[in-house]
């Protein structure tokens, strides 16, 4: 099964949170199109960083619960992640407003946090597999 790839999952970690501050920053004062160009690149750097630490968990066990609870903010996560594109698209068509567009980047950014916190945790109480 060859090794863990930690440490492109670290860099590519790395480099999503530093997407998402700057598609924050753009969103509240930035030009619209340096937004939604680095909005886009945040949002497929999660995608990458989500699909890496699926392959480093194949490395692990972990713990029943702490799964159970960490999933319960990933999940969701995933799905807001889509949804705050399809709001920021729709600001774009005059379709819906900034501040419906702010109130969901928010609730995507929180379970982001919840998810990303819980996710260091279930390595934290797991156990890596023997190699
Ligand atoms: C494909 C994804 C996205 C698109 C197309 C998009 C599009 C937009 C547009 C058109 C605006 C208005 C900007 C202006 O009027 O100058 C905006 C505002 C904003 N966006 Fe996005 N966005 C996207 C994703 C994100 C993400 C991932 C975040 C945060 C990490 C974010 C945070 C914000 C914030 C904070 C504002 C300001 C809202 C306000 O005025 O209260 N956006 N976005």
């Amino acid at each position: 099964m060859g090794h863990p790839p930690v440490v492109p999952f670290v860099l590519v970690l790395v480099l999503t949170v530093g997407l998402l501050i700057f598609a924050l920053v753009t969103g509240i004062r930035g030009p619209r199109n340096l937004h939604v160009k680095v909005s886009c690149a945040a949002l497929l750097a999660l995608g990458l960083a989500i699909y890496l630490a699926e392959v480093v968990g194949g490395f692990w066990v972990f713990p029943k619960i702490p799964l159970r609870v960490h999933l319960s903010f990933a999940i969701p996560g995933a799905l807001m992640g889509l949804v705050t594109a399809v709001s920021g698209v729709l600001v774009l068509k005059d379709r819906c407003s900034r501040r419906t567009h702010r109130r969901i980047v928010s609730l995507f950014l929180l379970l982001v946090l919840a998810a990303s916190t819980t996710g260091v945790w279930i390595f934290w109480v797991g156990r890596a597999k023997p190699l």
